[in-house]
């Protein structure tokens, strides 16, 4: 007797050479797709999850975390976790009740795509493989980070500009541009809140006309806590190389310009964005956070290596910037090869050795100075947090996600690492006060999410509360708790203002969209496109 599934119509190749061959939802074959990763799609609500343990009473806020979520079949089969839609997971908690939910990113790629139910952008960050049907719309994903400004969520990814989402209800206000001020084709999903003067430093890097081009273009913004641009300043890279993270003190902004390097005439055959290059330094880019002028920026070097994330910055008494972050002794994006190695020949990350280095950088040495670290500690771990009052300002904790070989790590149960091999939480201490810890952990043998809140200096006390969901969410990157009373603050003024308040969404394209056809208009609903698709 046949199975039932044997009677299914069989269709036995979605992918032909590599490339989707038909409107069939049927995600790729290829562990991208598959256990832990598998698309999840899920919008939605819960109300009053399953808690193990006691949520703090005093803890009323919300924890907001993204993931990439594919909605359709790529249209390359070979596609990678960062090309998928963002989707924003909100935790709110309050009285010892903890709700769920989730929302897409609706970003101008996201109603593109729903429109012709199909992905109609192609690779990673190469325009030259999209459909011709969105020629000229912004392609981002929003996938990588949320940061709360203003009232608003801001959901963004480097590749493009930030969108807004409402922080209450998860639903997208539109492309955000800072009232009309920010103008940069691309924005840093890391931009930096200095808490003692409310100002948000931010930049984009590969800021040349669409993008998408390998300008070695670095623009720097600073918007003040009434949200006007107080900086802008353009500044020019070694190379057009990813400069994910920033740090930020005092006086300073540091960049750190990792050795994955885009090539035009790369893009334009068809391949990734990036290429790995073994043989290029690493490089620290420092450029005053008042009054920057083009020549203004300084160059550290140092051998080789892949920048994580950053910890702190802070400046000494004499002047001098110290610089902690996470660097990997080699290719952490393993999909990304050098142009000369194939796919697969590399060593995956969680092969990699990732320490947490101190850089001591002097403002006033030449540019082009070789630097080595005066510090690192010899563990493995990623996705460094500190206390965010003390951004700027000199620090002794932070936490992290760690790799500990002794640990043992479940091959059966859990299939092969994802996202790292993360299988502890580190506490480091330079050198203490601080708040509850709330992390999100991958129950990669049950498929399923945890949220744990734990005691911030204390952590091999356990979790004091374990917030369980009853379903997996995509593997993700970023996250960051928000203190209710900010939120209702912003409320406020809405109430007082009507309507969503005092920010708007974009009202106008962006230039490289004008410079492509001069009667492209923007509504209100994030459509932002040049071609005449309407979405
Ligand atoms: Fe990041």
């Amino acid at each position: 007797m046949a199975h039932i599934h044997d009677l299914a119509p069989q269709i036995n190749q979605y992918y032909l050479g590599g490339r989707k061959q038909d409107n069939q939802l049927k995600f790729p074959d290829t562990d991208v797709f598959k256990g832990f990763n598998a698309p999840s799609r899920i919008e939605g609500e819960i109300i009053n999850l399953e808690v193990d343990g006691t949520i703090p009473a005093d803890i009323d806020g919300t924890f907001y975390r993204i993931q990439p979520d594919h909605r359709y079949p790529p249209m390359f089969e070979d596609d990678i976790q960062f090309n998928g839609d963002g989707a924003v997971t909100a935790i709110r908690i309050q009285k010892g009740h903890a709700d769920f939910k989730q929302r897409f990113v609706k970003t101008d790629r996201y109603e593109a795509e729903t429109a012709e139910r199909r992905a109609l952008f192609g690779r990673y960050r190469n325009l030259y493989t999209d459909d011709e049907l969105v020629k000229g719309v912004i392609r981002t994903a929003s996938n990588t980070n949320v940061v709360f400004w203003r009232g608003m969520l801001l959901a963004m990814k480097e590749d493009g500009p930030p969108f807004a989402m409402d922080p209450v209800t998860l639903e997208t206000i539109g492309r955000y541009d800072f009232e009309g001020q920010v103008q940069s084709p691309t924005f840093t999903a890391h931009p930096k809140i200095d808490p003692v003067t409310g100002e948000m430093v931010c930049f984009g890097y590969e800021a040349g006309e669409n993008g998408n081009d390998a300008s070695n273009d670095i623009v720097v913004y600073t918007i003040n806590a009434d949200g006007v641009k107080t900086d802008e300043c353009w500044y020019k890279s070694p190379f057009c190389g990813m400069i994910h993270d920033c740090g930020i003190s005092a006086n300073y902004l540091v960049m750190p310009l990792t050795p994955l390097k885009c090539s035009l005439d790369r893009l334009k055959k068809g391949g990734n964005h990036w290429a790995w290059d073994p043989n290029e330094d690493q490089w620290y880019g420092v450029v005053p956070r008042r009054g920057g002028r083009p020549n203004d920026i300084k160059w550290f070097r140092s051998a080789n290596a892949f920048h994580g994330h950053t910890a702190g910055c802070y400046e000494t008494e004499d002047g001098r910037i110290i610089y902690d972050l996470t660097v990997a002794d080699g290719n952490v994006f393993f999909f990304f090869p050098p142009d000369d190695m194939p796919p697969g020949s590399v060593l995956k990350r969680n092969k990699l050795k990732s320490e947490t280095c101190r850089w001591i950088l002097d403002p006033k040495a030449p540019s082009g100075t070789y630097v080595t670290p005066a510090q690192s500690w010899n563990t493995s771990g990623e996705f460094s947090r500190i206390d965010d009052r003390l951004v700027t300002k000199r620090y002794d904790h932070f936490w992290q996600c760690k790799i500990d070989p002794t640990r043992e790590y479940d091959f059966a149960s859990c299939g092969p690492p994802a996202g790292g091999l993360f299988n502890c939480l580190g506490h480091y201490t330079w050198s203490g006060q601080t708040e509850d810890l709330i992390a999100l952990v991958n129950q990669l043998d049950v498929l399923r999410n945890d949220i744990m809140i734990f005691d911030a200096l204390h952590l091999s006390a356990g979790p004091v509360a374990t917030i369980r969901l009853p379903f997996k969410l995509k593997l993700g990157l970023h996250g960051n708790f928000v203190d209710h009373a900010d939120i209702a603050e912003w409320e406020a003024l809405r109430r007082r203002a009507g309507g969503i308040g005092p920010v708007k969404p974009a009202e106008r394209p962006l230039p490289w969209q004008l410079a492509m056809n001069g009667t492209a208009s923007n509504g209100q609903s994030g459509r932002n496109c040049v071609n005449g698709l309407s979405h």
